[in-house]
Parts: structure tokens; sequence; C-alpha cells
């Protein structure tokens, strides 16, 4: 579609930008935090541990300063329920209050707009122990937090995201780390987990309507169109297969209290649906989010299954992402599109097109809280980043949201990954997101500091 004329971004747009808790904070065992799985799993021998990350637990003052230099309109970041509840439920930890009340304070100092993520793939490890989301106990424990979340901060903060990526965590499990010896769960378990995060997530937002009704609250979900290789019609059918099984199915149940009737089908056919238990429906519809929050990487490109082992690849440049499913879509390859030296698809026109159809589906507004570059940036020796690449993604990205407006899509804001340097899930620093270079390398700390790079220049 092609205007006379585009829409401007809304008024109080709010362009801001994002990290999470482990993987920009550090201070991984200080002021009483636990350990969280992140903390407890084996990652990919290259990736810099966690413990220190960016160090933004002591350097968030120079950080906010910067975003606000940046002209950051609002800052998502994720609270560490480690910091919060040590124990995961019981005593709460008044220092990891008190932190991230300096934070929120930080940002309203400058007049950012805080955007908070209750949960962003940190469960509290001594839950993980007593058998994580695959015991129902944890939907109590989630929600005690989310009480003592909202009894804190929930006057101090209008916009909430429960859940990071459930999707991923449910598909891809083994993106985040690998719990020790590698034995990730079945299938089976992991659909019963993805009910009871369900569950928790229904719950928590019923809860904040009651204790925050000026608020705003969503899941965050990482959203993708998908392409049919061919206008051959078994790939049309396998695109929609994995379209709905990796995007629809999992914000179908906060949006209308129940999955997606293919995805259940599907779910039943291969006997890995959830157990639910009496009252489980009931929960499910009895809660609705105020927005959908979308982190956008990359589209796919699907065909087809073959029926056969074949159909299964790890997707480039990640051993641990397995793409394909037998009987169900092969991912396939799309000339049309770029790709990162990591083998990521760049895809900012598929942007504008996953915007439309996550519109038209939900007709909620929508927080983009992640979409980005990741590149190997180098430090320049006079401190300066040449990141033209981030400047040129996001320049194309912008425009084709401004597409999506002028198609109508109601659009709240746009938190592109990452404010600042932070560890990637699988590359450590050698592969960098922020719009601030943190100087330090894998293993080497060297002294942290931060130099905006030229992006950061271009957002302002
Ligand atoms: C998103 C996650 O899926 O992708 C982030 O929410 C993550 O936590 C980001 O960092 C980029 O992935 P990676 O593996 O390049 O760090």
């Amino acid at each position: 579609m092609i205007y006379k004329e585009l829409k401007p971004f809304p008024e109080h747009f709010l362009w801001g930008a994002s990290t999470s808790a482990y993987q920009v904070e550090g201070a991984a065992a200080e002021d009483g935090k636990s350990p969280s799985i992140i903390d407890m799993y084996e990652h990919p021998s290259d990736v810099a541990d966690f413990s220190v990350a960016s160090d933004h637990y002591h350097r968030y003052k120079e950080d906010i300063a910067l975003f606000a230099q940046m002209g950051l309109k609002a800052y998502r970041f994720s609270v560490a329920w480690t910091r919060i509840l040590p124990r995961g439920t019981g005593a709460v930890n008044e220092k990891g209050i008190s932190f991230y009340r300096d934070v929120i304070a930080a940002c309203r100092k400058y007049g950012i707009e805080p955007v908070v993520t209750m949960y962003h793939f940190d469960l509290p490890w001594c839950l993980e122990e007593r058998g994580g989301w695959g015991n129902r106990e944890t939907i109590d424990a989630f929600v005690n937090y989310a009480r003592v979340l909202f009894e804190n901060f929930g006057g101090d903060v209008r916009y909430w995201l429960t859940i990071n990526e459930q999707n991923t965590m449910i598909l891809h499990p083994g993106a985040i780390g690998l719990p020790k010896g590698g034995k990730l769960p079945s299938r089976k378990e992991l659909y019963q987990q993805n009910h009871h995060m369900m569950l928790a997530q229904a719950r928590t937002m019923k809860l904040f309507h009651e204790m925050v009704p000026q608020g705003m609250i969503g899941p965050a979900l990482n959203l993708t169109a998908m392409y049919a290789a061919s206008c051959r019609p078994e790939d049309a059918i396998a695109a929609h297969n994995w379209e709905v099984l990796r995007c629809w199915n999992f914000a179908d149940v906060p949006v209308y209290g129940w999955y997606h009737p293919l995805a259940w089908e599907y779910m039943n056919d291969r006997d890995i649906a959830p157990e639910v238990q009496e009252g489980d429906r009931e929960i499910l519809k009895d809660a609705k989010p105020d927005f959908i929050a979308m982190n956008y990487y990359s589209t796919a490109t699907i065909a087809a299954s073959r029926g056969d082992a074949s159909d299964v690849a790890a997707r480039a440049g990640d051993q641990q992402i397995m793409l394909g499913e037998q009987g169900v879509y092969r991912p396939a390859e799309n000339e049309y599109v770029g790709k990162t030296q990591y083998g990521w698809v760049v895809d900012p026109v598929g942007f504008r097109y996953t915007l439309r159809k996550t519109y038209e589906r939900y007709h909620l507004p929508i927080l983009i809280t992640e979409n980005g570059i990741g590149a190997p940036d180098i430090l320049e020796p006079d401190g300066s980043v040449h990141d033209g690449y981030r400047i040129e993604f996001i320049r194309e990205h912008l425009h084709q949201m401004r597409l999506a407006i002028t198609d109508g899509v109601e659009m709240l804001g746009y938190c592109p990954w990452a404010a600042i340097d932070v560890v990637s899930t699988h590359q450590g620093y050698r592969k960098r997101y922020g719009f601030i270079y943190v100087d330090r390398d894998e293993f080497d700390l060297k002294g942290l500091e931060r130099h905006p790079k030229d992006s950061f220049y271009w957002y302002q």
C-alpha cells in the first residue's frame, strides 16, 4: 500500500530502549540476591559469565544519565525476582526493593518512563530445585512476587510486562542455557510448564488491574510473521502451522483465554497437551492484557515438511536452536531478505507485516520491547564506535513502523535492544546490541567504561 501521506508517530510515543536484569546488572550474589537458573546453568563455553555483566547494578546512575542524554523517553528493564525474594517466596529483601526504587527514581528524575518486565528468563534457582515451572506451586510464587512488585512500585510504574518471550522458553529451552548435565525437559513437560506460566500470567494481570488500576500490563512475546517458501499450497499450510505454533498460540491465551484451535489439536495429537485442572479455564478467561509487547528481530520462510528427519536443522550459527519439525514445517531460505553475520534474517518490511498481523488479530496497542542488530562493534583508540549498520537497521525498521502506523496499527512505543551493551545469550560481548559500548571482553573486565556509539548520537 502506497500512501499520499504518512501518519506521524503518536504524540506520547515511548521512544526508549531495553535491557534485562541478568544481562546488564551483574552483582549476581550481592546484597542478598540468590542464584537464578541463569547463574546455575551451563552456557556455551564462549559466553562471558553473567556475574558482572555490564555492572549496571553499581553504575545505573551513570547509565541512566547517559540514557537521558540520548533522549530516551522510556527505559525497559527487568526486575530480578531473586533480588526481591531470595527464597522465591516468603521474606522480602529490602535491599532489592531499594535498588529498583532507586532505578525508577533515577528514570523519573530525567522524565524517563520506566517499563518493567517482571520476569526475563531468570527463575529463582530454589524454585527450579522444587520443579520450577513444572510445579503448580510456582504459579502461586509468581503471583506472590507480582503482589510484592505492585505494592512497592505500582504507584510509580505505569507500564508492566509479565513474562519475556515465553514462546522462546518453551520452544527453544536451550536458548538461555542448559541445565547442568544437559538434560532439557520433554515437550510434554514444556507444554505443562507453559500452561502454568499462562495461569500465573492470567492471575497476575487480574491482580494488577485490581491493585494498579491506572497502569497497563501485557505479555512480551517474540513475534515474527512467516512467509511461504513458494505459492505451493502445502508451503502456505506449513508457514501457517509454524506461525500458529510459534506465535499465536502464545498470544491467544492471554488475549482470548484459550489456546489456538490448531495448536490445541496439534498438542493433543502429539500427546503433549497440558493437563488442565478444574478452574483453569476460568482463570485464563478472567484476565485481559492492555497491550501486546513485541520483540521483533526477523521473519522466517517456511516450506512443507518432507516428513523425515531432514526437516530439522540448527539455526545458522546457533546449535541450541533447532528449527523444523517432521510433519509440521521445514525452514527455507529467502533470497529477498538480508542476514546479519550471525545468520539472523534482517527484514524491515517483515516488521510492518508482523505488526499488521498482530494488530488485526488482537486489536490491542503494541509496544516494541526489543528490536536490534547484534554485531562485533569495534572501540576505536579515540573512544568512538562507528556502528553505521545499527543506524541503518533501526532507521529502516522505524520507517516500516511508521508505514504500519499509517496502515492503522496502534503503537505505544519503540524500545530497541539494547540501551547499553549487555551479555548476549549466546555470544557474550563478541556480539553487541547497545547504543553505548561497555569496555570489557568475554572474560577480561577491563575498566567497564561507557562509550556512546555513533548510533547513540543518531538516536538522540
Ligand atoms: C531476545 C531476548 O530473544 O533476544 C534477549 O529477549 C536476547 O534476552 C536477545 O539478548 C538477543 O539474543 P542474543 O542471543 O543475540 O543475545
